[in-house]
């Protein structure tokens, strides 16, 4: 990656005050990725942050929204904030599938809005939320702490697998968005600036960035996401409102 524009945009962040960058999200983000040398993109951002930001990364391998909710992983990133902390959220690898036959306890709810599934997962017969729903009950939280919210879209699986460069975001890319737009937060779509750098690079490349399947990055391709993710904040114009 060598690309002036992204150095350049880079260059306008502003460095001001202490501000923590919290990290919700899935293996693709989180520290370690998906094991077996693979690594989520979350911790790669920090080199380009001008001073002053520290990266606290909660993401973890395997979970949705909906498990994210479940675990009290959202809660207690709330309980850390302090006003004008960033949290940035990112999902969609793990909830998709189906609460029937067997709900694997990831699954949300179908549907853009308030709609409720109930299903018995781990002896609990649980109130399911559809995937905006989730993200908008976790910014409202967040927000009510005084931090900035930025919601993401998931990172594309490598569009290069067939030979033929071929994205096609998933729905949780547009839930993402309008989960943004119901919360009133910032909106990255991460997945289109990733896809767009993929499919500038070629075959070659991307496919190396896929060591053990093609949700998964290895280093190499971990960083490429997070400069993608900086590209989408900071050229995507409200990046230059503080991040
Ligand atoms: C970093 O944050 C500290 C404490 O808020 C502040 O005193 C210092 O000026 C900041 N430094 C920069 C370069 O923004
Ligand atoms: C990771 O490596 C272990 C040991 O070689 C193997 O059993 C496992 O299936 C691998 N996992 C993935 C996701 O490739
Ligand atoms: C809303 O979010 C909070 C904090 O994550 C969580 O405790 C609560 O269960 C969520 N509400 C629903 C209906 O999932
Ligand atoms: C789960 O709770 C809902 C709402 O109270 C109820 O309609 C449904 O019958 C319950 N399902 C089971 C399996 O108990």
């Amino acid at each position: 990656m060598k690309p002036t524009l992204l150095l350049t945009c880079l260059s306008l962040i502003p460095a001001s005050f202490a501000t923590t960058i919290y990290l919700a999200g899935d293996s693709t983000m989180a520290v370690g990725g998906g094991g077996n040398g693979t690594d989520g993109w979350g911790d790669y951002i920090s080199p380009y942050l001008k001073t002053n930001y520290t990266i606290s990364n909660h993401a973890i391998a395997g979970r949705s929204a909906r498990s994210f909710t479940r675990e009290g992983r959202f809660a207690t990133i709330a309980t850390l904030l302090t006003p004008s902390d960033w949290v940035i959220i990112e999902f969609g690898h793990n909830d998709g599938g189906s609460l029937t036959p067997t709900d694997n306890g990831r699954t949300d709810c179908p549907g853009t809005s308030t709609e409720i599934c109930y299903s018995e997962y781990d002896g609990v017969n649980e109130t399911i939320l559809t995937f905006p729903a989730y993200l908008e009950n976790a910014s409202q939280l967040f927000l009510s702490k005084g931090a900035n919210v930025l919601i993401a879209s998931q990172t594309p699986e490598n569009p290069w697998e067939t030979g033929t460069f071929e994205y096609t975001p998933t729905r949780f890319v547009g839930y993402a968005e309008i989960a943004a737009q119901v919360a009133g937060v910032e909106y990255v779509d991460h997945g289109a600036y990733v896809a767009s750098i993929y499919d500038t690079l070629g075959e070659e490349e991307v496919d190396g960035f896929f060591p053990i399947d093609h949700t998964h990055t290895s280093v190499a391709g971990a960083e490429v996401v997070a400069q993608a993710f900086l590209e989408g904040v900071v050229c995507g114009g409200w990046g230059l409102r503080g991040f």
